[in-house]
């Protein structure tokens, strides 16, 4: 062969190769500035497509607030601060916890002392007004150094929460931008009522910002509910030892008719809650444990090894009605996780992908207020991702094909592990546009995060832009 055929063909081959990459490249650019509910393309789900203002006229999500008159039945303030390479809230992490009671008015002052990226606040697991859901460039632009932002919502479920930044939050979250929110039932209980917050600091698992075993004040005959958030990026195992325990709620709903259990842990979500409630022992002798060495402990027990099975939440409790019917469902959507080669905003690499594509080309779930939705979660990236949806709780109806007996599994957050397939469904009854992304919070960063859309709603917010919105 010739040299200059040979290098005519190389060239060729350069070009063929390189051309495609190129366009490819160019095409996964993120603009500097965009409408979150402008990228990517619909998925109507089978449903109407009427009414779709996704960029002009109908609901601004700037309108979508909670109260704004009215005293507050709770009213907090919250001034976030950098310092010695955390975050904190009011001098502190995790932020103060916040308590209300069901059906109360809560109000958050947020102040940005010194953060240079802005920040905001997301209640994870309040079924907020989407105006106060804490999403920067999607519902609100984030609060820069020196502003502040005010919250207002009512409480409607009682439950265990949480509160995070949702601005650049993989990072913020991680160094401390983040704290408890218990909404009680306005029944008065003579039990202990424990948060158990657990968060890694700098690899070091705490529990309410405390290293290993901190004492659990409990005593003999009390009933202690044990709130365990898990604000870190992976699941956490949790359990009882020293008496027989329930799992009587996940993600802020009751478990119907939970049973004892003793030898077993249960799993809990990044950025799902459990709470497990006991009786104390004649001994006055329990722990409620979070990992080895990580504890509450009364009456000095001493740690015990970790219980060899798990809680099957898909069995666990006793059936209840739903409320819907999930066989009359109106949008039927796949958020099929996989991972594959692309560029992911110009960046080359293996990127998580929704439904063989990436963000941010990934679909728009389109709803209608409702509307019954059902949606198949299946993963094949080779990782577990902690599912969570904004503003709704959705039931689990099956995984691997396998249909749900116990107790409805309500949740906001739920691990799809790899393999796995998971049904689910839920009721669009909370307009607005909502994140349904990865609570492993890198992996939203990078790539692994989607939206639920109503048709008629529009956001006034960018992404990107002069105030640097960055959700993720
Ligand atoms: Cu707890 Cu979108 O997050
Ligand atoms: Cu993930």
């Amino acid at each position: 062969m010739r040299k200059s055929f040979k290098i005519a063909i190389a060239a060729g081959a350069t070009v063929a190769i390189l051309g495609p990459l190129g366009y490819f490249w160019q095409q996964s650019l993120v603009p500097s500035t965009y409408d979150m509910a402008s990228m990517g393309y619909p998925d109507y789900g089978g449903g109407q497509q009427a009414g779709h203002a996704h960029a002009t006229g109908g609901l601004d999500v700037a309108a979508l607030k909670g109260p704004s008159t009215g005293d507050p039945d709770v009213a907090v303030t919250l001034t976030a601060r950098a310092e010695k390479g955390k975050y904190t809230l009011n001098g502190a992490t995790p932020g103060p916890e916040i308590r209300a009671v069901k059906g109360q008015l809560v109000q958050v002052t947020l102040v940005n002392d010194n953060i240079q990226d802005g920040i905001t606040l997301h209640w994870h697991g309040v079924d907020v007004p989407n105006a106060e859901d804490g999403v920067a460039g999607v519902t609100q632009d984030a609060v820069r150094p020196g502003q502040s932002y005010v919250y207002r919502f009512v409480v409607q479920d009682a439950g265990t929460y949480w509160y995070h930044s949702h601005q650049v939050s993989h990072e913020q979250v991680r160094l401390g931008l983040f704290g408890a929110l218990v909404v009680a039932e306005p029944v008065f209980s003579e039990g202990i009522d424990q948060v158990v917050q657990v968060h890694t600091y700098d690899g070091r698992r705490t529990i309410n910002g405390a290293v290993g075993e901190s004492a659990l004040a409990a005593h003999a005959g009390q009933v202690v509910r044990a709130r365990v958030i898990n604000t870190d990026a992976g699941p956490l195992r949790a359990w009882v030892s020293g008496a027989p325990y329930r799992v009587s709620a996940i993600d802020g709903r009751p478990v119907s008719s939970p049973t004892d259990i003793s030898d077993k842990y249960v799993t809990v979500t990044a950025g799902g809650r459990v709470d497990l409630t006991f009786t104390m022992p004649a001994s006055g002798a329990a722990r409620v444990d979070v990992g080895t060495g990580v504890a509450l402990v009364a009456g000095g027990l001493a740690a015990g090894p970790e219980p060899p099975g798990v809680v099957d939440l898909l069995s666990y409790g006793t059936p209840a009605p739903l409320g819907f019917d999930p066989a009359k469902a109106t949008r039927n959507f796949d958020y099929r996780i996989g991972r594959r080669a692309g560029f992911l905003d110009g960046k080359p690499g293996l990127w998580w992908s929704i439904n063989g594509h990436l963000f941010p080309d990934v679909p728009m779930f389109m709803v209608s207020t409702g509307d019954i939705v059902r949606m198949t979660i299946a993963n094949s990236s080779g990782e577990v991702h902690p599912m969570h949806l904004h503003g709704h709780h959705a039931v689990v109806l099956s995984r691997n094909g396998v249909a749900a007996t116990g107790s409805p599994w309500w949740f906001d957050s739920l691990d799809v592990g790899d393999g796995e397939t998971y049904e689910i469904a839920f009721v669009a009854d909370n307009p607005g546009i909502w994140v349904d992304h990865c609570h492993n919070l890198k992996h939203a960063a990078d790539g692994l995060l989607a939206h639920v859309a109503y048709t008629n709603v529009s956001t006034p917010f960018r992404i990107g832009g002069s105030v640097g919105n960055q959700p993720e």
